[in-house]
């Protein structure tokens, strides 16, 4: 080998010490690299044993995301860490949340655990809130200090009783109404549904059925069916999940020759824009008599001045 690379070197530096010095120098180096190469990767090897300070796992995670309202786990795998303290900080404003077990913020959704067996600080975030996304630092109290980032994301799930919020069906009709909930890494435990505040329960499955289906990992719909709707099942239909915000729809069963009560139904589900008018305009009266007040001082006033010249 050594042998070998004798040889080559010597046909290059004679190949190259006609063009210039500096060039035959750059190939000799270049030579030496190439033949100590093998020995200096394994002399890395070697320093890393020997290092004993603690350094991140590489496989600690960088990116968490979660549902609103569940708890995050922020992992933080350091090897090594000796009696070294672990710190987590919010990026956001700096803030110093936990320090080894002690929380430092006056939020006790905030905490940090070890787990020995894995070497991991792991900061707890109890019923993520949309304002807790953002970066988060696992800080290491070595000279200088070491600092590992995880993103954390927060996901709301969205939920809607699909089509309009009031819904207009005939006497004796067939009344499917789909709850779809979307972004939901967890399942719902459950979805209820209420009618007028009254828990909706499938008594007899031929009247009155509520049927479950998860269509993508992160939809789930719910579908209350009404197969001969009444008059009595008028009234306001809400779609609960366990874990979410609930979605509610206004149902009006007509009898179907009087097209007329559908204008009623509308009137009297929304009662509110009359009261509106009526705010609006005792608030122009009340408005009315200081104004004029102000009117009137004014005309005065250039009257008075008028009247001086
Ligand atoms: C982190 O995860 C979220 C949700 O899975 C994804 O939208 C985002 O692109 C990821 N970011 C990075 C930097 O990987
Ligand atoms: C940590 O341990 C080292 C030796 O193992 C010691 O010199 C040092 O004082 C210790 N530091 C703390 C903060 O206990
Ligand atoms: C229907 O009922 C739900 C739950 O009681 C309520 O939050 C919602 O405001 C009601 N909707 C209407 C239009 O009355």
């Amino acid at each position: 080998m050594i042998a070998l690379g004798a040889v080559l070197l010597t046909v290059v530096s004679l190949k190259f010490c006609v063009i210039t010095e500096q060039l035959y120098f750059f190939e000799v180096l270049t030579l030496i690299v190439v033949f100590s190469g093998g020995e200096a990767a394994h002399a890395v090897k070697r320093f890393t044993g020997l290092y004993t300070g603690p350094y991140f796992d590489p496989t600690t995670a960088t990116n968490i995301t979660t549902q609103l309202g569940t708890h995050a786990y922020l992992p933080c795998k350091v090897k090594q860490l000796g009696n070294k303290s672990v710190s987590w900080i919010r990026k956001r404003d700096a803030h110093i949340l936990t320090v080894d077990r002690y929380t430092f913020i006056a939020d006790d959704r905030f905490q940090a655990f070890l787990v020995e067996s894995t070497e991991t600080w792991t900061l707890q975030v109890k019923y993520v809130q949309a304002r807790d996304a953002g970066q988060y630092e696992c800080q290491v109290s070595t000279e200088p200090k070491m600092s590992h980032f995880i993103t954390l994301n927060v996901v709301v799930p969205k939920i809607e009783i699909v089509g309009e919020p009031d819904r207009f069906v005939k006497v004796g009709s067939k009344v499917e109404l789909r709850c779809v909930i979307t972004q939901a890494l967890e399942e719902p435990a459950y979805i209820f549904w209420y009618h007028d505040g009254q828990r909706v329960l499938k008594y007899d499955k031929s009247a009155i059925d509520i049927q479950l289906e998860r269509e993508a990992p992160e939809t789930t719909i719910s579908t209350l069916v009404i197969y001969y709707a009444n008059p009595e099942d008028s009234g306001n239909y809400t779609c609960s999940p366990s874990n979410l915000d609930s979605s509610s729809v206004l149902l009006h069963v007509l009898n179907g020759e009087h097209p007329a009560a559908m204008q009623r139904g509308k009137n009297s589900a929304s009662p509110i824009p009359g009261w509106s008018h009526l705010s609006v305009a005792l608030g122009l009266a009340a408005c009315t008599p200081p104004r004029f007040a102000i009117a009137f001082t004014l005309t005065l006033a250039m009257i008075s001045e008028l009247i001086s010249y």
